[in-house]
């Protein structure tokens, strides 16, 4: 009786840590080797020829791999429409901004009509922002594939999980140290806002009703030019952009700007207040490569956030719907 219990008890331990463990585990390079041999060249043809009618889709991928994979997992939840039971996760506050979902669409058509079934769109979210870094300028990362889509969307946990535009430095770090990425990649990271664009909802509450003195006070002015309205019209799309001088390349001018409080958000000018993160802003400043190496490390770890294996997701047919069982 005892030893039956103790059997029971040990499976359940077994089991556990073995759940715990095949998430990562499962990911491997090259994981459509045999099911669809070119995938990753589809999927790098599909982003590239995009990139070349809409620059600005290459920016989108990096920012939906960082929505996707921060909150619980990769696992392309973020794409999923408003459906029997499901809320979007495009309609949270947070996602403001997001955009060129539509292609994912595309690169997706393009994997079925290879490989029908066979590529999941949360790999997609992976390796078009894999390809988005290497067209804005940055690295080749050797990215592994094999997860898996959910079946839900996780809306409800987006507030406590993503940071907000306005959150201290301290819990933007504890939010990172949850996925495994410490305060040099934090700061790596958020690098990404060296290309793209903030609508003003994210940064009026820095210009009005007066500026914030972090602000290097010549480009508030800008700022103010740019986002006229203490509290902008939703509908109206107004918007700065991140990166002045190199809007669509990943570099280190990102740490250049918030060196002279030229940072947009206030997390952006918190990386050069907080004395945790500071040397390594200035540190990136100067040394391009070593923002690129520690960039493509850090978003290499968060596109391995707790994938979905085996039973727990799927390979959606479309990636805006779960699908039909
Ligand atoms: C504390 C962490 C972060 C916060 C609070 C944050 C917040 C924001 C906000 C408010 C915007 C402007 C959206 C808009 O108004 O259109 C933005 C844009 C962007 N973010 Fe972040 N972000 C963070 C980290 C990251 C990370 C880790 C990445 C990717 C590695 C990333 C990639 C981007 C990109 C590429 C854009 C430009 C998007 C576009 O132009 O379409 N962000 N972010
Ligand atoms: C952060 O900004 C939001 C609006 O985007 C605002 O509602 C909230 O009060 C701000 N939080 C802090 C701590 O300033």
């Amino acid at each position: 009786m005892a030893i039956n219990k103790l059997l029971c008890n040990l499976t359940f331990i077994f089991l556990l840590f073995f759940h715990f463990h095949l998430g990562k585990g499962d990911l491997q390079l090259n994981y459509y080797s045999k099911s669809c041999p070119d995938a990753e060249e589809i999927v790098k043809q599909q982003v590239t020829r995009l990139y070349h009618k809409h620059g600005n889709t290459a920016v989108s991928w990096i920012r939906t791999l960082f929505h996707d994979c921060m909150v619980k997992s990769c696992d392309a939840s973020i794409l999923l429409e408003t459906v029997n039971g499901i809320q979007s996760e495009k309609m949270s506050t947070r996602n403001v901004g997001m955009r060129n979902f539509k292609y994912i669409n595309t690169i997706k058509d393009a994997l079925e009509r290879s490989c029908p079934m066979t590529v999941s769109c949360a790999d997609i979210v992976a390796l078009s922002a894999r390809d988005g870094v290497v067209l804005l300028g940055g690295p080749r990362i050797e990215m592994k594939t094999g997860r898996k889509d959910s079946k839900e969307s996780h809306f409800a946990e987006i507030d406590e999980l993503l940071p907000n535009h306005n959150d201290s430095m301290m819990y933007v770090l504890s939010r990172f140290q949850t996925v495994g990425i410490d305060v040099e990649g934090t700061v790596a990271l958020l690098g990404a806002h060296s290309v793209g664009r903030v609508h003003c909802v994210n940064i009026v509450n820095r210009l009005y009703p007066t500026v914030d003195p972090t602000l290097d006070p010549k480009y508030a002015e800008y700022l103010k030019g740019r986002c006229p309205h203490p509290e902008p019209d939703p509908k109206a799309v107004e918007y700065t952009r991140n990166d002045l001088q190199t809007p669509m390349t990943l570099d280190n001018m990102y740490y250049k700007n918030i060196m002279n409080n030229k940072g947009l958000l206030v997390v952006d000018q918190q990386l050069i207040s907080s004395p945790v993160t500071s040397s390594f802003v200035q540190n990136m400043a100067v040394d391009n490569d070593y923002f690129l190496g520690q960039f493509s490390k850090a978003l290499l770890t968060l596109s391995e956030n707790n994938p979905l294996s085996g039973d727990d997701g799927e390979v959606r047919r479309d990636c805006r719907f779960v699908n039909k069982s």
